[in-house]
């Protein structure tokens, strides 16, 4: 099975950003350093993924967040790695220009470190990413140390991290007292020296993101975190409106597509119903000569 993008030839789906250059980790760090701020958005399919590109994002996070939003787990728990390679090679189909990086599930890095650095290798070789993502800070420092010196660049996620939503109590803010706050700065640089190349903060106090954002020379991608960081991500289907189960606070909502699929497929059920759908334009025909031989020999 190929995960090698291929160059696309069909030019109604080209657009502006279309031949722009392929994003890298150099280009993370290049964005930082000209003070320019790095674009992400999660996507778990191909025409998802095709979209997002040719939008001009910076980079694409085949995130776990997959579970909840498309699979309809509680939460990230459950996600497995192939679950995960499944759809990044969709996503890797699809995009042609940005940074890919797949989230490693809950239990796929773990364990020790001789798995993490065996599925994230997966990632780049199974699941056509260019990088991969894990959760935690100094307690992941050998593995990440480990999956940077095989060559596969590692971003960090620190803050609200949701594959320990049992041990934090919830889906809730981090970072919010002064011993927390210096903790999750030391776990920033810690990250930063073990060789990630960029880090997620998810959900903490936006003058503590943008201070960690100032503190580190990686970019600071951030989920919640306010203004000041090096970048900003969020998971598409929150942004779409697609996913109706709640919708974190820290959401700007662009489109309310679930409303929208329902109104569609309301209308689709009542087209059939009252005999609008479907109609001689989306009906094949035969030839009266073919169709009456055909009758004589019925
Ligand atoms: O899984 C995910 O989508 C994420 C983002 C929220 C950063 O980790």
């Amino acid at each position: 099975m190929s995960t090698v993008r291929p160059v696309s030839s069909n030019t109604s789906q080209q657009t502006a950003h279309a031949s722009r250059n392929r994003v890298t980790t150099l280009t993370f760090r290049q964005k930082k350093e000209r003070g320019e701020v790095i674009t992400m958005l999660t996507a778990y399919d191909y025409p998802t993924a095709m979209a997002v590109d040719q939008a001009g994002i910076d980079s694409i996070l085949v995130g776990d967040s997959l579970g909840m939003v498309v699979l309809g787990y509680e939460n990230t728990l459950s996600v497995s790695m192939e679950e995960m390679l499944h759809h990044a090679r969709a996503v890797a189909r699809g995009a042609k220009s940005a940074l890919l990086i797949g989230d490693m599930p809950f239990m796929s890095y773990q364990v020790s470190v001789e798995e993490a650095v065996r599925n994230a290798g997966r990632f780049l070789q199974q699941g056509g990413m260019d990088a991969v993502k894990l959760e935690g800070g100094r307690e992941r420092a050998d593995a990440v140390r480990a999956i940077v010196g095989t060559g596969i660049p590692v971003m960090g996620h620190l803050g609200l991290t949701p594959q320990s939503v049992h041990q934090l109590g919830g889906f809730r803010a981090q970072g919010k007292t002064a011993s927390a706050a210096k903790r999750l700065l030391e776990d920033a640089q810690i990250l930063e020296d073990a060789g990630a190349f960029s880090l997620v903060l998810e959900s903490v106090p936006a003058r503590l993101a943008e201070l960690i954002s100032k503190k580190i020379s990686i970019p600071a991608i951030g989920i919640g975190a306010g203004a000041g960081c090096d970048g900003q991500v969020l998971v598409t289907h929150d942004l779409l409106g697609l996913f109706d189960r709640f919708t974190p606070r820290f959401v700007k909502k662009y489109a309310n597509f679930h409303a929208e699929m329902s109104k569609a497929f309301g209308e689709y059920i009542d087209d059939i119903e009252s005999k609008r759908f479907p109609a001689v334009e989306h009906t094949v025909e035969m030839t009266d000569e073919e169709w009456d031989e055909f009758l004589r020999s019925a």
